[in-house]
This record gives structure tokens, sequence and C-alpha cells, in this order.
């Protein structure tokens, strides 16, 4: 039976490598449609987290995952010798940037070698880890072909096809989000196509992974960069004395040629702070200076520098200074509603104030803990009724929604709104960005 017949009658066996943010939904999603599912990890404990149906992702309800784990559609394994049994393979593993900025694509090698290592003929291996154009043609590529043994589009498939996930988003899933296809040969896109087509409404193929590798970091560049131009704007106005936030929100009443970004403390998460460093990476190696890119990151890697000069605003119009302030953090995950740590711009501005001296605690009713500047933070309780006179002042950093803000005016001297959660509300004791 060749690979797409499989595929359409759903005898395929899937697997996915690397059962985080990206992997664990796109498991589910395959095995809710019928098929097995083998998802493989080097974390053994998530793994028998997902093999007891105990879902450690938000936008999967361990409901869900429970019901294809008892039914046998899904099952987690370390043992990377399994990949033998799979049909198609779907990489989504990290894909960090190192700390000169680089790219850091060892993860994806690594799970090369092993499907290499535990290669079965005929499979289909889709890249889905954001990366820089050329990866999965130059660095995939020679791998499997194993030096002219195996040939892409006969011997197996080769794509890129990008994860476009937005975590804590209840509108679009990976069901109803178009999927990006680029395959090395009309084949590959061709099988490719047809396996996520049994899974979202809208497959999208294009010509070339490089395409397709690039689909996702211009989606994140124009991102970064819309963000980077509203954070330029925020400081201006500021200085201007105009209201940013009521800016956009006008602007936005435009119904065609304007799209809102907001400003904030920061980028945070995966993939806005890092992905355009692949593509500007990239082009650099082809002498080609990306400065919007740059730009970008210059101007939101300094928003957080920009929330300490508020912060230090604030307290002295309370003839207060940062040094021994007691200050509260609300919010420390990236964005609003996940529980999600990486990247986020509470962490740069929790070192930046721990360096003015400041005593540091936050509350986030998604993140119980985590440990910073060598020591472990727990979350503050700020229940009604509990104790908010030790600090002497809060910062909003993330706008989660189950927050009692107004609640905090009254418990509280002094708060800088980097988020605009006390949107139309003016009060002596509120400081905006
Ligand atoms: N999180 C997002 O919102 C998002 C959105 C779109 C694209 N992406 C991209 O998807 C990729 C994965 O991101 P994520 O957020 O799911 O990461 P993650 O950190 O949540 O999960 C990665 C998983 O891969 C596992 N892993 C690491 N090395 C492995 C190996 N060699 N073999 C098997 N498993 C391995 C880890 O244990 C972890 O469970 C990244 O390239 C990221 O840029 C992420």
């Amino acid at each position: 039976m060749s690979l797409i017949d499989k595929i359409v009658s759903r005898k395929a066996v899937v697997g996915v490598i690397g059962c985080g943010y990206v992997g664990l939904p796109l498991a589910v999603e395959f095995a809710k449609k019928g098929f097995q599912v083998i998802a493989f990890d080097i974390d053994a404990p998530r793994v028998d987290q997902i093999n007891k149906g105990d879902s450690y992702i938000p936008d999967v309800p361990s409901s869900e995952l429970s019901e294809v784990t008892k039914s046998g559609h899904l099952i987690a394994t370390t043992d990377f010798k399994k990949l033998k049994d799979v049909d198609t393979v779907s990489i989504c593993v990290p894909t960090p940037l190192r700390k000169t900025r680089d790219p850091d694509i060892s993860y994806i090698v690594k799970s090369l070698e092993s499907i290499v290592a535990n290669r079965k003929e005929g499979q289909l291996i889709v890249l889905e880890s954001t990366t820089y154009p050329g990866t999965t043609r130059e660095v995939m590529l020679p791998e499997l072909e194993e030096k002219g043994k195996y040939k892409v589009g006969q011997d197996f498939y080769l794509a890129f096809s990008p994860e476009r996930v937005d975590p804590g988003n209840q509108t679009h899933s990976i069901f109803n989000t178009p999927k990006v296809v680029g395959g090395i040969t009309p084949t590959c896109t061709r099988a490719v196509s047809e396996l996520y087509g049994t899974i979202v409404t809208k497959v999208v193929p294009v010509s070339s992974p490089e395409s397709a590798e690039m689909v996702k970091l211009l989606e994140n560049t124009f991102r970064s960069v819309n963000i980077g131009l509203v954070n330029e704007l925020a400081l201006m106005s500021h200085i201007l004395n105009v209201n940013i936030w009521e800016v956009i929100e006008a602007a936005a009443t435009k119904p065609f040629g304007f799209m809102p970004f907001f400003p904030g403390p920061g980028l945070g998460g995966h993939c806005i702070p890092i992905d355009p460093h692949y593509l500007s990476w990239k082009a650099k190696q082809s002498g080609f200076e990306a400065r919007f890119i740059e730009l970008a990151g210059v101007v939101n890697g300094a928003m957080p520098h920009h929330v300490l000069t508020r912060v230090n605003d604030a307290l002295n119009e309370h003839s207060k200074c940062l040094k021994g302030s007691r200050i509260l953090i609300v919010g420390v995950a990236y964005k609003k509603n996940v529980n999600d740590l990486r990247e986020s711009p509470a962490l740069d501005l929790m070192v930046l104030l721990e360096q003015k001296g400041v005593i540091l605690e936050y509350t986030d009713p998604y993140i119980s803990s985590f440990n910073l500047l060598g020591r472990e933070f727990h979350s503050a309780n700020i229940a009604p009724g509990t104790d908010l006179s030790r600090f002497d002042a809060a910062i909003v950093v993330t706008d989660h929604t189950n927050v009692d803000y107004l609640g905090l005016t009254q418990r509280l001297p002094v708060i800088v709104d980097t988020r605009n959660v006390f949107k139309g509300i003016t009060n002596s004791k509120i400081f905006g960005l």
C-alpha cells in the first residue's frame, strides 16, 4: 500500500517527535482523527504523564488526552527505536538561540540522527520547528539521502510545514488554522498535503521548503517589527503627553490598511523574540544586513529599561526610591492567560529591579513558582482581604483576565500599568508606560 493510500485510509502510523506546546496538540489531533500515533520525547516524566492522560499543556484538556490514550490511539515513548514503526514523522523540537544569538538547531540534528538510525523506507519526514530558510534542504536532506543510498520523493519524502499554534487562543486551533506545506519534490508536497489535510480545514502548498520556512519567519518578523514600531511610538507619546492606547484604538477603527499592535514591557515567548534572529543570521551569511529586524530587536529589548524608569518616576512622585522598596510584579507569564515563562519580559525586569536594590515578590494565577536570581519565587496571595500593605508599588506586567485589578488600586499606593488594564480609569496611583 502506498503512503498516500495509508494516509487516506487512516492506516498510516503517525509519529511526532517533541511533545511540547506544538507537538502534543498535533499528536492529539491526529489521534482524534483515528490514526495510530506514537509520540516521542526525551523527557521521561512527560512521556509518563501523556500515557496517564494527564496533560501539561493548557490547550490540551486532560479529558481529550485521556480519551485518545485510553482508546490506544496515542502512546508516548522515549524509545526512539519505535521510529521504525511509523509512516510519517513530524519534528516539533525546540529551536532556541545560542548565547551568541546564533541559531541552535542541535535538537533538529539529534532528531534526524534518531530517524536515520531507525529508518523505515517510504517514510514522510516533516520538519515543523521554526528555523532559517534552507534547513530542510541543506541540513536534513543530505543526512536522509545517506550519500545517495536513498532518493527523496521515491525512497522517502521530506517537507517543511511551519507550526502556527497560538497558545491560549480560544478561536484558532490547529484545526481551523490553514497549514502551509512545502516539499523537496512535488511528490513530497503531495504526501505532506494529504497528511495535514486530515487534520486541518485548509492546506496551503508552496513551491519549496525554503518558502515554507520563510513564511513562518515573515509572520513573526512582521509582529516583531510592528511591536517595535508601536513601542517606539509609546515612548514618543509619553514625551508628547498623548495616550498611545487611545490613539491605537481610534486608528483601529479604520476598516482597511491598519492592524493594531500594542506596546508593552518587552517581547516574550519562544517565537517573536527569537525567530527573526534566525532570518537575520541566515541573511548575514549571504552578506545581507536585516536592518528592520535588528532595529526592532533593539527597541523591544529596551522596553524593560523604560519600565524601570517609569517605576522610578512613580515612586519618586510618592517621595520614595527604588532601593529598599518592596514591589509586587503582577503577572510573569509572557502573555495573558498562559502559564509560559519563556523569554518573559517580567524576568528581565525583575533582574533590573533587583540590581537597583528592590525587594521583589510576584503574583500570577498561572505560575505558582519559578527560579530566578538564584532563588525560588512563589506566587503571592492577593485574594481580597489579604494584607498587601508591605508593598510600596506594583507593576502590571501581564494582563491576565482573572485578576482583580480595580481591587489592587484600593490596596496599593502605586501601580505601574504596562498593559493598559486600567483603560479609561484616572487615578493618581496609576502610572502608564
Ligand atoms: N510554542 C509556540 O507557541 C510555538 C508556535 C509556533 C512554532 N513553535 C516552534 O515549534 C518548535 C517547538 O516549540 P515548543 O514550544 O513546542 O517547544 P517545547 O519546549 O514546548 O517542547 C519541545 C519538546 O521537545 C522535547 N525534546 C527536546 N529534544 C528532543 C529530542 N531530541 N527528541 C525528542 N524530543 C525532544 C522536549 O523535551 C519538549 O517536550 C520550536 O521550533 C518553536 O519555535 C512554537
